[in-house]
This record gives C-alpha cells, sequence and structure tokens, in this order.
C-alpha cells in the first residue's frame, strides 16, 4: 500500500473542504520522535487564500478523514502536519506471509528504450550506463504490474559499416576474429582517414548496402549477427533480462523512413535548406536567433539518427500502443530528443496521451574525474571490467569470511562483484556524472552493495543460529519499542518508493531507502535483543527481520542484484 499517496490524498480532499485547496506535500518524517510522516502543504495553501496557517492546519486535522491510516495527526510549527501511522496497520504489514507489494489498478504498456549499444564498435561504458539503469527502470515497472515492452534500439545501420565491409574484403573476406572489434573498428577508421582509397571502397559498400547487394547484405549480417552475440553474453553476465526477442534495430526502420518523410510533407511541416529536408519549429532557436532545424533527410538522399527516431516512435504508437516510452541514454543526446519529440507532436506520430520521456544520464569518469578510459587511454572492455570487479570482490570475501568454503567465497564474490558494479551505477543520482571507484563500491560501509548484501546475510545468519525456520513464520506483529516502530515505518514504505522510481525513472531513490531500511535495522538489532528476548518479543523481533530480509532481497532483485545466504 502506498501510504504517503493515501495519506495525500486525505488531506487533500480536507484541504478543500476547508476552502484552501493545494497540494499535501506529504514526505516521511525526518524526525521520528515528532510522528512517521509529515506534510508541509498547509503553509502554502494558507497562504494562497490568505489565512493563517496555524488557523488552517487545525481546521485540516478536523476535517481530516484518515482514521483507519493514522492514529494522531498533530499541528506543529508554523502549519506542519505531524502524522502517527495506526499500529494496526503497521502491525498487518509485518506479516511475514503478506504479500510485500500491490500492482497498480491502471496498468500502463511500457516502452523501455534502453542498452542500444552501437554494433560497429564494442559496447562501452555509457551503453553500461544505459543497460544497468534500464534494466532496473523496466523490472520495477513490471513489479508494479505494468505490461513492460523492452525494446534494444541496437546501431546496426550507417556509414560506418560501409568501413567495416571494406575492412573485411581487406582481410580476403575471411571470417575474422571478432574478438577484438573495438580493434578491427578503429583499423578500419584509421585506414578510412588516410587511405583514400580505403574511403572510396567504404563509400561503395555504404551505397551497396543500402541499395541491397546481397553480398554486402550477407557480411553486414555476419557482424551483426557475431556482434549481437558478444551483446548477449554480456547481458547474460550481467544478469540483465534483455534477450534477442528485444533488439529492434535502427534498420528495422529503413523501409519506414521514406513514408515517414512524405508523412511530415503531407503535414506542412518541411522546409528545404541547402538541398536538404528540414522541420523547423519555433522551440528551437539557433545561435544566430533563428530556428534551428531538425534535419530528416540529406541533400544526398541519406536519412539521419533522428528520422529513424521519428519512424520508431510512429511504432510505438501504432503497433505497441504504448501509454509511455521510456529512453534511457546520456545526457549529450538530450537535444536530439527534444526536437524528435516536438517533431513527432507536430506531425500528431504521437497520440496526445502517451508520453515521451527521455531519462537522461551523466557520463562516466575515472578517478581523475576524465572520461573513464585505461591506462593507456584505450576504451574499457566491459567484460575485462567484470573480470577486476569479480577478482577484487574475490580477495574481499576471503578475507572478511574465511571460514567460508570455497565455493561459497566464489558464489558470494559473483554477486559481490557484479553488484557493486551495477550498485554503484543505481545508487548516483542519474543525472550528475558519476565517478568509477573501486573502493568506494567495495567498501563494507556506506550506500554500497557490500553494505546491503551484508546485511541480508546477517539476518539469515541470524536464523541460522537460533535453527530457525523464516518462511514459518506467519501473522501479524505489533510493533512497540521505538527502534521496532522506527523499522516499521521504514518497511511500508517499499510501495511508495517504487512507484517514484517508476514515475521518475530513478533507481537512485531505491539505492537510498534499502541504505536507510539496512542501518534502520542495524539499530534495531543493536537496541532489540531477538534470540535472548521473552518468547512473544523474539516471535515479533524475528518477523521484524524476516520482513526487512525480504524488503532487501525484493529491492535488491529489482535493481538486478541477487543476494547470498552467507557472506
Ligand atoms: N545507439 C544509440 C547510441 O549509442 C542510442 C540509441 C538510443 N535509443 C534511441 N531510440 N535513439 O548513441
Amino acid at each position: 500500500m502506498n501510504v504517503k499517496q493515501l495519506l495525500s490524498a486525505r488531506i487533500e480532499t480536507a484541504l478543500e473542504r476547508c476552502g484552501a485547496p493545494g497540494p499535501a506535500l506529504v514526505k516521511a518524517a525526518s524526525r521520528p520522535e515528532f510522528g512517521d510522516y509529515q506534510a508541509d502543504g498547509v503553509m502554502a495553501a494558507a497562504k494562497a487564500v490568505g489565512v493563517n496557517p496555524r488557523t488552517l492546519a487545525a481546521q485540516v486535522i478536523d476535517q481530516l478523514d484518515a482514521e483507519d491510516l493514522a492514529e494522531r495527526v498533530a499541528a506543529a510549527g508554523p502549519g506542519f502536519l505531524n502524522i502517527h501511522l495506526r499500529t494496526e496497520m503497521l502491525a498487518a504489514h509485518l506479516d511475514p506471509t503478506a504479500a510485500l507489494l500491490e500492482k497498480s489498478a491502471a496498468p500502463q504498456r511500457v516502452v523501455v528504450d534502453y542498452s542500444c549499444p552501437n554494433l560497429a564498435k564494442e559496447m562501452h561504458v555509457g551503453h553500461l550506463r544505459s543497460t544497468i539503469i534500464g534494466d532496473a527502470a523496466a523490472r520495477i515497472l513490471e513489479a508494479l504490474g505494468h505490461r513492460v515492452i523492452r525494446q534494444n534500439h541496437v546501431g546496426d545501420w550507417g556509414t560506418q559499416f560501409g568501413m567495416l565491409l571494406a575492412q573485411l574484403d581487406a582481410a580476403g573476406g575471411e571470417l575474422w576474429d571478432l574478438n577484438d572489434l573495438e580493434e578491427f573498428y578503429r583499423a578500419a577508421s584509421v585506414r578510412f582517414r588516410e587511405e583514400p582509397a580505403f574511403a572510396e571502397a567504404s563509400r561503395a559498400k555504404v551505397v551497396a548496402l543500402q541499395s541491397g547487394d546481397a553480398a554486402a547484405r550477407a557480411n553486414w549480417q555476419r557482424f551483426i549477427d557475431i556482434s549481437l552475440s558478444h551483446c548477449q553474453k554480456l547481458y547474460e553476465r550481467l544478469d540483465v533480462g534483455l534477450t534477442e526477442a528485444d533488439v529492434m534495430a535502427e534498420s528495422a526502420y529503413n523501409d519506414k523512413l521514406a513514408e515517414t518523410v512524405a508523412l511530415l510533407e503531407g503535414k506542412g511541416l518541411l522546409t528545404e535548406s541547402d538541398g536538404a529536408r528540414c522541420v523547423f519549429l519555433p522551440e528551437f532557436t539557433g545561435k544566430d536567433g533563428g530556428s534551428a532545424p531538425v534535419i530528416v533527410q540529406k541533400s544526398d538522399g541519406g536519412y539521419l539518427y533522428a528520422t529513424t527516431d521519428l519512424a520508431t516512435i510512429r511504432h510505438r504508437a501504432d503497433v505497441l500502443r504504448a501509454d509511455r516510452v521510456l529512453y534511457f541514454t546520456d545526457s549529450r543526446q538530450t537535444l536530439h530528443f527534444q526536437q524528435v519529440f516536438a517533431v513527432a507532436a507536430a506531425a500528431g506520430f504521437k497520440p496526445a496521451a502517451m508520453s515521451l520521456e527521455h531519462m537522461p544520464f551523466g557520463a562516466m569518469l575515472g578517478k581523475d574525474g576524465r572520461p573513464f578510459k585505461t591506462r593507456q587511454g584505450g576504451v574499457i572492455k566491459l567484460n575485462a571490467l567484470l573480470d577486476e570487479a569479480e577478482a577484487r570482490a574475490l580477495a574481499l570475501v576471503r578475507d572478511k569470511n574465511p571460514s567460508l568454503s570455497s565455493a561459497e567465497q566464489i558464489a558470494a564474490a559473483r554477486a559481490l562483484g557484479v553488484g557493486a558494479v551495477k550498485y554503484a551505477d543505481l545508487a548516483k543520482n542519474r543525472a550528475s556524472d558519476y565517478i568509477f571507484n573501486w573502493d568506494q563500491m567495495l567498501a563494507f560501509e556506506g550506500n554500497t552493495a557490500p553494505y546491503l548484501l551484508y546485511a541480508y546475510a546477517r539476518i539469515q545468519s541470524l536464523f541460522r543460529r537460533g535453527r530457525l525456520d523464516p518462511t514459518a513464520l506467519s501473522g501479524q506483529a505489533e510493533p512497540t519499542h521505538p527502534a521496532e516502530r522506527i523499522l516499521a515505518v521504514a518497511l511500508v514504505r517499499l510501495q511508495e518508493v517504487l512507484e517514484q522510481v517508476a514515475a521518475d525513472g530513478c533507481p537512485h531513490l531505491l539505492c537510498m531507502y534499502l541504505h536507510d531500511l539496512a542501518a534502520k535495522f542495524t539499530k534495531f538489532y543493536e537496541e532489540c535483543p531477538i534470540l535472548t528476548a521473552a518468547e512473544v518479543e523474539t516471535e515479533k523481533r524475528l518477523k521484524l527481520a524476516q520482513q526487512t530480509a525480504r524488503t532487501l532481497s525484493t529491492g535488491l532483485g529489482l535493481l538486478g542484484i541477487g543476494v547470498v545466504q552467507r557472506m
């Protein structure tokens, strides 16, 4: 149950009844001694209608209909409302057999556009971010009952493929070793720059490819297949849910591009400029103050990235019937998406009710604050990165718990290594750049994967020590001790946090929540003995521990991170 939303709705009704409508601004309280939640909206609502906020606060409490949720609501300060949740409600949520999550009453069809590497090259860290963040968003939307349609819009078309085909010819057309895609691409681009004959051959290959030449097509396809299978292996290693069925490549829209441009023309949106066909929209101004064009067809007839995205929007509206489309790419593409979304709206490709949302993220930087590269300045290989993560995690696990069997150490290191890389990325506000730092992501202190995985494993060890089966626990548990209550209030917030992440595409809110929950559990564990307490206390506290473990593993699972029983 989304307590925050329920409280907001009730308080907003009360505000209306008092003749002072406005948002309730409910949030989890920061000082538990004053309440579990607080509402800050009364002040602004009072100001808007010119009444005393303290007086309005008292009236709102009088008009409020929330006995089922709150046992006490008190006005404080200049007009805050402090809300104490009903203990029975918390007790019901602490039943370890109760469902943790509720599905949306209004499920949507949500396209999640993520990962999307360019197949000419090896996947780089920017695509790693998109893959990790997009995967978490997709899992969370699904858990809330939405129909998620994953779309891996891989870049498999364009001039760089001419270069690769020319390079393939130069290699005698032999099936080349593509273990090193990056090197193959680099060699081709050097030759493209330095050898006019090679550049000429590359351009001829692009023409051959576009005109459907069978040999060029077949080689291109070989190239795509190899490249995609590399991606697929990486997805599996990362435990990301993408499969080949989710691939909807740029080239899949090729035969819709001419039609898309014709539709824009039919709407009177096209202007010719230097031979190129463009859409000018008043909201996009260029440097000279004039309107900056969105080019949809070049003077040589070629189409662009934006044209493909327009055709893609038509597909997502007309065929996939999406209510929402979320695009996870780095923030350098912000203008591209603003323009494409505006053109799609102007052309009517986007139904009014469909929402197109760019979810940009910052760059991944090295410790020096510069783009993340190898010591030699090369592109980081994602597999090598994950190898290093697992090796570092293994050393850490051995150090932390030498009594684990070697198989257990390896299992824990796997979860920890990949988990740490993913979590470090997910835990930052995606909008900011993020500094990749091994020591930080593998620390057992702070908002890290090790901290959370360890918190989970510690609860499991508690059950082992007590020779208890956590799945045998059932029934309500009434929190009475202050530390129990603080933990119970944190536990009831999972739903509201997930709904927020689903709305904003910001998994760091879930990370923050899980970290806070684990910290509250630690505090509770320090203050409330479990196995040595009186029997009724023990049972109640075990339920709190079990709900915490369930919430941690559910939350981590939704971030794409698996838990381990021992660490
Ligand atoms: N392949 C693109 C890139 O690497 C990202 C594609 C994102 N999705 C989209 N529909 N444009 O920059």
